[in-house]
């Protein structure tokens, strides 16, 4: 990583209020001042998933650049991959402010953003200009993540149409049932609802993902994997935030909303797992959910994922994480006599 204004702001960032620091970062990076990786991906690290190849398979999770204003830098820094959104079909302004909190003394965040977005007209103007997006080879896989309207939605038709309209311009489409700040969202991770959500969406579209909430139980899971199964998607995200709140240490520990990273970590990975034996090689799996290591990523790897992505731990430490995350990777996999990503991927099964 080449030395930039945005590894001298981390410290800097880490210090103001976090929606504040939050929207400093992304302008950063939307003006190009976040540094880039020099050094070309590992080979060791190249995988296909999803019917392509990522060079590696860290990504950055959604709900960061949720306006895919940022895509560019993000991809400089080093990412695999970079799931823009969530996007809403109509704007809204998200919960009252403060809605994030860092909690340092356990490694994570909780936020009750609750899908702020500019809407889905402009998001999608701002995908098309994305370069090299019509046909042809792209230097960088983005996502879309779609989720819906706290107020006035019809999740079949809003889903369906939201799937649409982004996907001429992405490399793959996630629906988000899984944030825990929309009320009754996570209700659609039942059977009737998401089968009627996945049999609306038009099969002229790029892979579609399922984001799914950590608190699913076997049998939740099991209904989610055979709906997917069921309609073509081609995988699951395990996971989205998590509404638990065991052993806590910090001050903002009793704040409403999602808590990612640290504590998340284990709860996810053994889900990755659960979804991974479930699956039975149906799906593909993106493990997320405390990720701040390449030791990290390799276990989920090995849970079952074929991708992981991370945001909490990028938010604290910045840009540099991603290359160390890359390079710790690289050397896990070799020491663990791995000759490949894919020759990894639920070897812990
Ligand atoms: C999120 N996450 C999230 N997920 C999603 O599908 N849509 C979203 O808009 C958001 N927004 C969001 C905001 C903030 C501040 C955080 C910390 C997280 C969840 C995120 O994508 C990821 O699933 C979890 O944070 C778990 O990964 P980490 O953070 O533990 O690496």
């Amino acid at each position: 990583m080449t030395p930039s204004f945005s590894t001298a702001l981390a410290p800097l960032l880490r210090r103001l209020e976090a929606e504040r620091a939050h929207r400093l970062a992304v302008l950063a990076l939307r003006l190009g001042l976040a540094g880039r990786e020099a050094r070309a991906d590992d080979p060791v690290l190249g995988v296909q998933a999803l019917g392509q190849w990522f060079a590696n398979p860290v990504g950055l999770a959604a709900g960061f650049d949720k306006e895919a204003v940022a895509v560019r830098g993000l991809g400089r820094l080093g990412f695999g991959f970079v799931e823009t959104g969530t996007v809403t079909l109509r704007p809204q302004g998200g919960n009252p402010v403060p809605r994030v909190f860092r909690l340092p003394e356990d490694g994570a965040v909780i936020n009750r953003y609750g899908l702020n977005s500019r809407g889905l007209e402009a998001y999608v103007a701002r995908l098309a200009r994305l370069p090299g997006r019509s046909g042809g080879r792209r230097a960088l896989v983005v996502g879309a993540n779609v989720g819906i309207n706290k107020e006035g939605a019809d999740p079949v038709r809003d889903y369906a149409a939201m799937v649409a309209a982004v996907a001429p311009h992405v490399d793959y489409v996630v629906i988000n049932v899984s944030s825990p700040n929309t009320p009754g969202l996570r209700d659609l991770q039942g059977e009737r609802q998401l089968r009627e959500i996945l049999e609306a969406i038009a099969p002229e579209r790029p892979p579609l993902l399922v984001k799914v909430a950590p608190e699913l139980d076997e049998a939740g899971l099991e209904v989610v994997v055979e709906a997917c199964a069921a309609y073509g998607v081609a995988g699951l995200i395990v996971s989205n935030t998590t509404t638990a709140r065991d052993g806590l240490r910090s001050a903002a520990r009793s704040e409403a909303g999602g808590l990612s990273g640290a504590p998340l970590r284990e709860p996810s990975t053994a889900m990755v797992g659960r979804a991974y034996r479930l699956a039975a090689g149906r799906l593909e799996i993106v493990g997320c959910g405390g990720v701040a290591t390449g030791e990290h990523a390799l276990e989920k790897i090995r849970a079952g994922a074929r991708l992981v992505q991370l945001y909490t731990a990028f938010a604290y430490d910045g840009p540099a994480i991603v290359g160390r995350i890359k390079r710790e990777l690289a050397a896990a996999l070799r020491r663990e006599g791995f000759a490949s990503v894919g020759d990894a991927v639920g070897t812990a099964q």
